[in-house]
């Protein structure tokens, strides 16, 4: 399949762009878009065939269901059956942003969007190129993150070239994603609400607004056999680059020696290895054969948080056969980082 490549600096300059990925999602093509948080790659969430579409390009299990995106809080109310008074308050505070909300799902969502599940995932994205989009398509948009199933979510749209030029007709280039990693995932569709997937908009943002919420055990553990999934996506493979990771927890002054001793072992037998390091971290490495990455500084994990995925990416690209990663503190965006990395490193931990 051709792939067309449209650059759109803004909404003003890029209207062209947007008018044309509007009128391919109304005819159920599908388009790889910015949001603010990672890129998406959208379908006309109400047409069957379109999103039987994503689901190839990308090779996604057909039982992970996908988010439903929308530009204005008026189209919520024909997509669920209800929505509680503490969503109506998040909505308020943190729409448009990177916040999901999973509510009671109304019937004109087909089942192939929510895996047959009895809710539906919604959110409205910040970033103006993909709310210009969701609007101009005139339909709500169903859309996962734009990568091959498995791999560490797009940051950029050289990164959605990488896993899906050739297979999808066309890619909005809005340059790089603000958050990094994706939206929090908040279920409200049972008594209290549960966090799912962490992501930019934290738990303690979501308390401070509506008082004390759930974490999903699953967040920072992996999976077992006959676990009853309320978020699919759980189950399955994620973020991977092409070599293991490794996580070293422990004392900020004990991990890197422990790192080091670690990529010593490997180095040794012909292996290159890189190090996704700290700021407060990475002079120790300095006269180590280590490819060092510096996320960011552990007082913002918001830096961390948006550079992660494209260090994972960028960890393939130098070919490295292992990478070793600093644990970092869980809490406000610490909860989502630390999520997509065991996750990454399939819950490979080792204590320094
Ligand atoms: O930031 C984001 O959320 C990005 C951008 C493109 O908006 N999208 C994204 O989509 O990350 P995706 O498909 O990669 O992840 C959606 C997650 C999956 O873990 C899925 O299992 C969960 O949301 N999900 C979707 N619908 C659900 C539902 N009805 N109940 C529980 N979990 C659901
Ligand atoms: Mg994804």
């Amino acid at each position: 399949m051709k792939t067309i490549i449209r650059r759109v600096e803004d909404i003003e300059t890029g209207h062209d762009a947007i008018e044309l990925a509007g009128q391919y999602l109304r005819e159920g093509r599908l388009v790889a878009f910015p949001t603010e948080t990672v890129y998406g790659l959208g379908a006309n969430a109400l047409d069957v065939d379109a999103i039987t579409e994503i689901f190839h390009a990308k090779g996604r299990p057909m039982d992970n269901p996908l988010i439903v995106h929308i530009a204005s809080v008026d189209e919520l109310d024909k997509l669920v059956l209800h929505v509680p008074y503490a969503a109506r308050i998040l909505i308020d505070k943190y729409w448009p942003g990177p916040l999901t909300l999973v509510l009671p799902r109304s019937s004109i969502i087909p089942d192939e969007v929510t895996a047959g599940l009895g809710t539906v995932a919604i959110r409205m994205p910040s970033d103006p190129v993909a709310h210009a989009l969701i609007k101009e398509s005139k339909v709500p948009i169903a859309a996962p993150s734009a990568n091959s199933s498995g791999k560490p979510s797009p940051t950029s749209a050289e990164h959605v070239i990488e896993d899906l030029y050739g297979k999808i007709p066309l890619i909005l280039d809005g340059g790089e994603c603000r958050v990094g990693l994706e939206s929090t995932v908040l279920d409200m569709s049972g008594k209290s609400p549960v966090i799912l997937r962490p992501g930019g908009i934290t738990r303690e943002m979501i308390e401070r607004a509506i008082g004390e919420i759930g974490v999903d055990e699953r967040v920072l553990k992996p999976p077992h056999a006959g676990d009853n999934f309320r978020s699919p996506g759980m189950k399955y493979t994620h973020y991977a680059p092409k070599a293991p990771v490794f996580i070293v927890k422990g004392h900020m002054e004990d991990v890197p020696s422990k790192i080091v001793d670690i990529s010593k072992e490997h180095i040794k037998s012909g292996k290159k290895v890189a190090v996704l390091a700290t700021e407060e971290t990475k002079d120790r490495y300095e006269d180590e054969k280590l490819i060092v990455f510096v996320m960011g500084s552990r007082a913002c994990p918001t830096t961390i948080a948006s550079n992660l995925f494209a260090m994972l990416r960028q960890c393939d690209e130098e070919d490295v056969d292992l990478i070793v990663a600093e644990s970092i503190d869980t809490s406000h965006e610490g909860l989502a980082i630390m999520n997509r990395m065991l996750r990454a490193a399939a819950f490979h931990v080792i204590d320094a």
